[in-house]
Formats: C-alpha cells, structure tokens, sequence
C-alpha cells in the first residue's frame, strides 16, 4: 500500500521516497515530510519547533503564541490565515473580502488515478497505484478544496492537483489556484531551471535562492520559449550523480508561474500552477474549477537518478498512442530545403532522394494550404493550393505511397491571418479587444479556442484534407504568444478565465482528433520547442526541439530539454551546413550524431548534398534504426555539460537490461599540443565484459577509468561508440 492513513499522519510511500503530511491539533494540514522513504508511523512533524516569534501573528483558536501558520510548512497555503508567504489560493468573497481559511474535513484513500476533466494527466490503470483526496473547507465562505494525489511507486513519482468546489449560495471569484505547494523546513536549496529564448531553448541555469522570491513564469498564453514549467530544486552539493534535489513540472501548456521563496526563518517553499496574472474565474454556487496536474520526484542520487524517473514514468505513464513505443518513420522535412518556394515536383524529387537512402517518410511544411506563398497569410485556410502545388494533396500523397514513403504535413490550427478567407467570413473567430487592433506575431493571429464553434469549424477543415489523402503525421505548429484576449463568449466577469479556457480548447481538439486518427503521428511544435511541456506531450509523441539546427548550439538544448523530458520526444534533424541559423559549418556526420540524441530525421535536400554525404546518409538511416529501441527506451546518461569548459560534450543512453549502449561524444573546442580526453561511461554492470571499439574490458574498469578519446582530427568531430556486453 502506497498511502497510509495512521492517526493524523497520512504518509504516500513510494519505492524510495516518503511524503508525510499532518493534520494538526487546529486541523490546518501541515506538510512534515519529502525525501527518503521512512516507515508510515514515523512521525517527522518532531522537527517543527514552534516559537513565539514577532509579527506572526496566530490563529484566534489557540492561545499558543508559538504557533503560526507564517512560518509553519503546509500542504496548501492560503491568504488571511496570518501566512504571509507565497499563496496557493485567492478568492473574493461575495461581501468583498478575501480570507481562505482551510481546515481539514475528510480524507479518503481509493485504488487507481484521480480524473481532471479535460486536461491532460498521468495514468496508471495497469500499475494498479492509488490515489488520495484531501478534503479542506473554508467554513464561513463555504469553498471545500479537494487536494489529489497520485503515486506511481515503482518511479518514485506523486502528481498533485486540486478542485475547488463552491458548496455555497454565493458567487465567489477565483483569482489565484495554484496546483501544489511544497514547504521544505531545511533551506538551502538551489534552484536549476530552463530558460531560453526563440531558437534557444531550454538553457541550463542554476540560482542561488536568496531570502525573498524568485519567480518564474511565463504570460504568453502558452508554456513559452522564455522559461520552462520544469524546475529542480537542488542541494548545494548536488551534482549529477550524487546528492538531494526535487524535481518538478506542471502538466500543463498555457500561462504558469512557479514561485520559490526563502521565508525568514531560511524555510523554502515553492508554489506552482495558472499564472494568476492571466487569470480570474467565477465560480457560481455548486460550480467547481478543476487545476492542472503537478508532477515530482525526489532523487538522493542527483540528476540522473530524478532524470531516469521522470523519463520512465512519462513515457510510460503520460504519452499516450501507438506511437509512443512504436518505431517512429525516420522523416525528412522540406522547410530548410525549400522554405515556402516548393511545389509538388519539388516535394516528389526530395521525398525520392530521400527514400533511396533508406528515409521513411516526407513532411510537406508550411506553405501547401490557402494563398500561403509567404508567411503573411494564408493561415486559417486550410484547403489545398492545387495551384501552387500543381497536383492534389490525394495525388500527391499517391506518388510518395507509391515509393514506399509515407507523407505528412504541417498544420498551424490555432492561428489565423487577416488576409484570408477564414477571416473575411468569420472576423469574429479572431481573439481581438473590441475597438483595439491588438499585436501581430509573424503578421498572424489567434484564434479564439475558448469557443467550440471556431474549434468544430477549424476541425471540419482539418477532417476534410485527413479523410482525402493519405496523410500519416502531422506537425502541429503554434508562432505567436497571446497578448491581448477577448472572447464574445465570455460574459465581462469571466475575461479573466480566458487563458485557461483557451488551453483547455486546445486540449478538447487535440484530444479529439488524436481520438479519431490513431494512425496518425501528431508532432508538437511552437516555433521549434516554445510548447515543450508536459501537456503537449500527453498528445503528441514527440516536439520539435528549436529551430534552432545548428549541431553545437543543439548540445545546449538538447542537454536542457533532457532533464525531465525524454530524449526519444526530442526532434533532431540533420540540416544543411553552413547553417542557416548560425552560419556554421560542422561536419555531416556530427549533426547525425547530435540528431540521434532525439528523434531522428533530416532537412535539407539530400539532392544538393555530396555523393560521399549520401552515402553518409544511408550508413546515419541504419545506425539510427540499430539504436532505435535504445533512444527511445533507454536510460540516458548526461556524462559532461556543454556548459563545462570541457572540450567534448558527451551523452550515454544504455539499454535496460544494460546489455547495449550508445556512447556519443561531440568536440565543441580543439587545441593544440592537446592532453588526453576521457570519457567515464554509467550505469553498466561492473563485472560483466563490455566492448568499445574493439576493445573488452569489465564494465568498472570502463566505469573508472574511462574510454581515451582517439585524437581530434577537425574542429566539432564526434564520436559514436558502441558500448556492447560480451
Ligand atoms: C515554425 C516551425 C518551423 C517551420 C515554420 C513554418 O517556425 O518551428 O519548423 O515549420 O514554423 O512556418
């Protein structure tokens, strides 16, 4: 059993963690316990001490003076309780005011997963795991908070969220609901989060958290380029292999804020879920808002070991749809090869270039739809350009079928320009502040998802091209952040609900056409990876990382994206040199063995490449489909950071019987006179007998002293070696 009840303690076990919380003498639920798994009647509230401290004020019941909700560390913090901290819960009460005062009601334990009505979240009916729902009620205002949580034992995870019911009369308005609180009474924690920007994403950072706050957020409607919904909190000493840290997403795809805070006696607590700034909700008598889910782990043993649960457990227990574990087409993608300048021949001759070299499958970018010649407009038109083309997407679809390859193509269902005819019939389908003209974002607009008759209507359109061609991916593509939202739908009060109810439009879609075409392999995409989250990959399989394809600059984002999310949902291509984001040039073989760190594919048009590449080509396309099973399924091993001034950048993934492995290492720096470079392989089994090009020896004599890296020949080289028991 994985949660227990024991008196007041209610402690959720997991195969090596514990979390404890308690519910006091006052009945507030008090937060005792995350980290190593401890027994279920140890009470661990022993290292609260109370003290009568200035300014913290207590509550009426008690004449403690030492007991204060503001330094206390609980379950889900609240306003006006004498808390002072970051707050979980908002609300304004029908006379005006704003107190939330939860007191623990009932508590139940039930077998399987708890449900969130229209947003994604994990599962496990085959795990068998349980959940556990927390009953806390605001007496006076009549709000009932229901605190769920999941546990998926076997990888140390707990997923978290929350309903708020409204069992009163009145009409109360949300302005904050946040889906987890996590009080940690031992400070000292360091944050690592992801920042990034368009074509670099999901950079490395780790901040010292100072007394105060450190916020991190995005407003732009979806989980954004800027700052991931993915952080660590992490011991001073933490390293990769070695150390305590907690890591923590939200399963979600729109607006988010997640706060840490160091109160004044060095406690931590982090707070995360909607970003309040974009949100309000009336919630009428009897109406409840269900948030969207929280996901952690604790690791004792550094990044790796957080890393490889977080991977197990979303690829196992989050992505959903055959093509999760399935072999995914090894694609090429026209969009650096020909921009918008393509027609159906062209698209023909790069799909037969590339299928001779052993390319599975052909994905028609941007540019096959409306009066799309450029990226000004055309979106929201989404009928074939038989004229650009030259053919029908049937025919053309026949041509690629009838060599053997399969074709997709690129959607951008969200978004509408003004010059089309979408917005010439349905000006009002278009998210616009009446009487302002709001921002562009790549001449486009948003439409307004929060309404199910621009969703049904922009189905319609997707459904009619699915249902006439053969069409097996589809690359879901979203290029401009929110500003400004407006829906006709929604009455003045309930503006504030918009971004939620976009992200949950979104979701309805999404759920609906990954229902109906199961065949289809549905890729994510924002701008490259500015919807790289949890939420998306509930959807869809996999993301295109960045459009950013520059080999080096992709050891950067490849690394940061790796930490929670798992490789085999990473977009890799191999494009053409020099690059067209960064103008580098780097050796052919070196983008394929960066782009093995993903999913791999190419784009570039292999007609304009070398005979010596092509023939490159087709040695990558077999490599790829040798480790296919390990990318995918294997552990994976950061072995240095691009970040480190070390010369190579070097990854490992292995198989989980430990049996095969795939060690790559790519040269980021050449010197002269240069010393020796080692590589230290993880994870494999010390005394069985693993080879490495050619050489044998017991997996802890590779482990210790390492692989010598052969010399350096060219600048940004790289090595792919084998790493195969014997
Ligand atoms: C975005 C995507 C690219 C490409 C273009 C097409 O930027 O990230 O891969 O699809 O749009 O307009």
């Amino acid at each position: 059993m994985s949660i227990k009840a024991n008196k007041n303690l209610i402690t959720i076990t997991t195969k090596n963690t514990s979390y404890q919380m308690k519910i006091d003498e006052l009945g507030y639920l008090l937060h005792t316990w995350y980290g190593e798994r401890i027994e279920d009647n140890e009470d661990m509230s022993y290292r609260i001490s109370n003290m009568d401290r200035g300014f913290c004020g207590n509550p009426y019941e008690t004449m403690d003076r030492s007991y204060s909700l503001d330094v206390l560390p609980q379950e889900y913090s609240t306003f006006g309780n004498g808390d002072y901290r970051a707050d979980c819960i908002q609300v304004i009460n029908q006379d005006g005011t704003n107190v939330v005062d939860l007191k623990y009601d009932s508590h139940k334990i039930s077998k399987g997963k708890y449900e969130l009505k229209g947003l994604p979240a994990f599962f496990w009916e085959k795990e068998g795991g349980e959940s556990l729902k927390v009953n806390l009620i605001d007496k006076v205002s009549g709000i009932r908070v229901e605190l769920l949580y999941g546990v998926l034992e076997k990888y140390d995870i707990i997923t978290r969220s929350v309903r708020i019911v409204n069992t009163s009369d009145n009409v109360l308005k949300i302005k904050k609901a946040l889906s987890a609180c996590i009080d940690m009474l031992d400070g000292d924690f360091e944050l690592v989060h992801f920042h990034g920007k368009h074509a670099m994403e999901r950079e490395f950072e780790r901040s010292p958290l100072a007394h105060g706050k450190l916020v991190l957020e995005s407003k732009r409607g979806t989980s954004s380029h800027q700052q991931n919904p993915f952080v660590i909190l992490a011991k001073k000493d933490t390293t990769e292999i070695y150390g305590e840290c907690i890591g923590f997403a939200l399963v979600y795809s729109g607006s988010f804020i997640i706060e840490t805070e160091v109160d004044q006696v060095n406690q931590t607590r982090l707070v995360a879920g909607l970003h309040p700034e974009q949100f309000s909700y009336v919630l009428k008598a009897g109406d409840e808002l269900v948030l969207p889910e929280a996901v952690f782990t604790y690791s004792n043993g550094g990044f790796e070991k957080m890393t490889h649960s977080f991977h197990d457990a979303v690829r196992n227990n989050l992505q959903r749809g055959e093509f999760v574990h399935k072999h995914r087409p090894i694609l090429i993608n026209n969009w650096e090869a020909t921009y918008f300048d393509f027609d159906a021949d062209k698209i023909f001759d790069i799909a037969s270039k590339a299928k001779s070299l052993g390319i599975e499958m052909l994905v028609m970018d941007d540019g096959w739809f409306g009066e799309r010649y450029d990226d000004t407009k055309g979106l929201g038109d989404w009928y074939v350009n038989e004229k650009k083309l030259g053919s029908s997407l049937k025919e053309l679809a026949e041509r690629i079928n009838a060599i053997d390859m399969k074709l997709g193509i690129w959607f951008e269902p969200e978004m509408i320009n003004e010059d089309t005819k979408l917005y010439r019939e349905h000006p009002d389908f278009m998210i616009r502040v009446p009487n302002r003209k709001g921002t562009k974002g790549r001449e486009q607009f948003v439409l307004d998802f929060t309404r199910k008759d621009v969703r049904d209507y922009i189905r319609d359109m997707m459904v009619k091209i699915l249902d006439n061609a053969n069409i097996e991916y589809i690359k879901w593509d979203m290029n401009r952040s929110l500003s400004a939202v407006y829906s006709s739908n929604l009455a003045a009060e309930s503006m504030g609900e918009f971004h939620y109810r976009y992200v949950l439009g979104l979701y309805d879609l999404l759920g609906e056409l990954t229902r109906k075409y199961p065949n289809i392999m549905f890729e994510g995409c924002s701008g490259g990876g500015g919807r790289y989250d949890l939420g998306m990959l509930y959807y869809h399989p996999q993301i295109w990382l960045s459009d950013d394809t520059d080999a080096i600059e992709r050891l950067k984002i490849q690394y940061g994206s790796s930490f929670a999310y798992p490789i085999g949902s990473a977009g890799a291509h191999v494009s053409a040199s020099p690059n067209h984001q960064t103008m580098r040039k780097t050796p052919f073989e070196t983008r394929a063995t960066v782009a093995m760190g993903g999913t791999f594919g190419y784009e570039l048009d292999l007609n304009k490449v070398s005979k010596t590449e092509q023939k490159m080509v087709k040695a990558q396309v077999k490599d790829y489909l040798k480790y296919d099973e390990l990318i995918h399924e294997g552990d994976y091993y950061r072995l240095t950071s691009p970040y480190d001034k070390s010369r190579v950048t070097a990854w490992q993934l292995l198989s989980k019987d430990k049996s095969l492995g795939l060690l790559s290492v790519v040269v980021q720096s050449v010197e002269a006179n240069e010393s020796n470079i080692y590589i230290y392989p993880r994870g494999l089994d010390e005394n069985a007998y693993y080879k490495i090009v050619e050489e044998k020896r017991r997996g802890k004599v590779w482990m210790s002293g390492g692989l010598v890296l052969p010399r350096i020949k060219e600048e940004y080289e790289s090595f792919r070696f084998e790493i195969k028991r014997v």
